[in-house]
């Protein structure tokens, strides 16, 4: 395990990312983790983030002497990288010439991090003081106008660290930074792959759950799929599957998980169709919270019954929940359930119905939990499913939602959503919603007739994480062709209309 210690930043979770992907597993821990506390972990190597602005500054986190004298490979980055400096006796400073964004970084002498990269370079910085004199043992291997310590190293003491970020997109040659300190300079080997994250997990699976039964709530989306795949890998059929249809996924989703998934996983799928109690129960409901409750309340009602109907006939003693890593880190890494956002956290059980929980994607990111997906033969489209919202297409009618309306919407989503793959988009979108304003008319006219229809809002958004988004800057003849076929195909849809708001201020959904 290589250590990442988070100073505060929001490059941590970057960080272990990017260890990741140069095939060697790695842990975030806070920095407040005294040393003694890492180094018992045994780590194969520790990298200190980036953080806040001075290593002088009041508070200020401080890094442990000790950390550098116990033989681990260490590298500091940015803050860490003063941190680590000052800590060993070089000197930080004020140079009075801060860095912020691209920067040209200068290679000195020949080195092991910075191996095979080019002389001049660009990279992203983002520092106030500098490293002014390196301390003693480490070679300065870059310097820049406003670093004149920009990365040094130490191969005795398997110590290095650099100013700049490594970690992010804008540092072409980051990664390989990465590589050389994990690989050539730590020494680890980079057998932390798809397969044996995969044999790994299987592996806990099976210590945790022996002979014992599991049960797995399937949503159609990608981690609660995975999750599912991992444990019938593990223990077959000691897995039942529960899928509640509420009628409110889009087109063909339902089959989706209901037959193709099934089919091809073998797992015990047990489909509760629920649409017409669903449409019930939001008749005569506009209000968006008030949808959300229902839905929430119902998808609750309908688990539970179909639980208690397989704990009476097979009995259960486990769950399965599709929990990731960055859920875990952002509730501050202790066992136990983490707090996940979509409704299909079955956590609202009642207490006669409380099961241990089964976790296999808890210490796996995101484009983690789709590689093993793919790898374990789920199809493109459901490992790279864009995200959807717990309560589905009965926030994406801006009013009632009724079953001539959700058709309605869902032959409009099945168009645009087609389109945007067929131009090979869907990668650079990060959700495309389709939103059905019910309740607004407008005229228009098709053929020798005036319409009377309803507009559709295509709402399609980039984004890192869903907290911020950008409307998608979608090629106008992509446009055209949506708005074309869906104004054509679709009866009661007279118009087509495109969101240019980003969030904040908006929302991604409408409702
Ligand atoms: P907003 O609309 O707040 O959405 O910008 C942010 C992200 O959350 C999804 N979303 C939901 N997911 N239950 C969910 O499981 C919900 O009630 C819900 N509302 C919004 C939305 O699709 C986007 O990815």
């Amino acid at each position: 395990t290589v250590l990442v210690v988070d100073f505060g930043a929001q490059y941590a979770q970057l960080i272990a990312r990017r260890v990741r992907e140069a095939h060697v597993y790695s842990e975030i821990v806070p920095s407040s983790m005294p040393a003694e506390e890492m180094l018992a972990k045994e780590p194969a190597a520790i990298i200190l983030s980036g953080g806040p602005s001075s290593v002088y500054a009041e508070g200020a986190p401080q890094v442990d002497a000790a950390l550098f004298a116990a033989g681990v490979p260490v590298l500091g980055i940015c803050y860490g990288f003063q941190a680590m400096a000052k800590a060993l006796g070089g000197t930080v400073a004020k140079t009075g010439r801060s860095e912020y964004g691209g920067t040209e970084l200068d290679v000195l002498c020949p080195s092991k991090l910075l191996d095979g990269l080019p002389e001049h370079q660009s990279v992203w910085m983002s520092h106030g003081d500098s490293v002014t004199e390196a301390p003693a043992g480490f070679s300065v291997v870059a310097t820049s106008a406003g670093a004149p310590v920009a990365a040094f190293e130490n191969l005795e003491s398997r110590l290095a660290g650099v100013q700049y970020h490594p970690e992010v997109a804008h540092t072409p040659h980051g990664q390989a930074v990465i590589r050389h300190f994990l690989h050539d300079i730590a020494g680890i080997k980079p057998n932390w792959t798809n397969s044996a994250i995969i044999d790994e997990q299987v592996e806990a699976i099976r210590a945790q759950v022996g002979d014992k039964r599991v049960l797995c709530a399937l949503s159609g989306g990608v981690d609660s799929s995975v999750a599912a795949a991992l444990v019938h890998k593990a223990v077959g059929d000691q897995l039942t599957c529960v899928f509640v249809d509420h009628g409110l996924l889009r087109a063909g989703e339902a089959e989706q998980v209901e037959k193709d998934y099934a089919q091809l996983t073998g797992i015990d799928v047990r489909t509760v169709d629920v649409s017409e109690q669903f449409l019930t129960a939001l008749k005569g409901v506009t209000d968006p919270e008030e949808k959300r409750k229902i839905i929430g309340r119902e998808f609750i009602r309908t688990f539970e019954a179909a639980a208690r109907g397989i704990a009476e006939e097979q009995g259960i003693d486990f769950l399965v929940q599709g929990t990731l890593y960055p859920d875990v880190v952002e509730s501050g890494g202790g066992t136990g359930t983490a707090n996940i956002k979509s409704h299909h956290n079955v956590g609202g059980l009642p207490d006669d119905l409380q099961f241990d929980l089964v976790e296999p994607l808890r210490t796996l990111f995101k484009d983690e939990v789709r590689a093993i997906g793919l790898e374990l033969g789920l199809p493109e489209a459901m490992v790279w499913r864009h995200p959807f919202p717990g309560p589905g297409l009965g926030i994406r009618i801006v009013g009632e939602v009724t079953r001539e309306r959700l058709d309605i919407l869902k032959a409009a989503d099945a168009i645009a959503r087609a389109e945007l793959t067929a131009a090979g988009l869907d990668r650079s979108v990060w959700q495309f919603p389709v939103v059905l304003l019910a309740d607004v008319r407008s005229v228009g006219v098709q053929g020798d007739g005036r319409t009377y229809g309803h507009p559709v809002v295509l709402r399609p958004v980039s984004s890192e994480d869903a907290m911020t988004a950008d409307w998608s800057r979608l090629p106008y003849e992509l446009l055209a062709k949506i708005s074309t076929r869906i104004t054509n195909e679709v009866a009661d849809i007279n118009r087509v209309v495109l969101d240019v708001t980003s969030k904040p201020p908006g929302t991604i959904e409408w409702e």
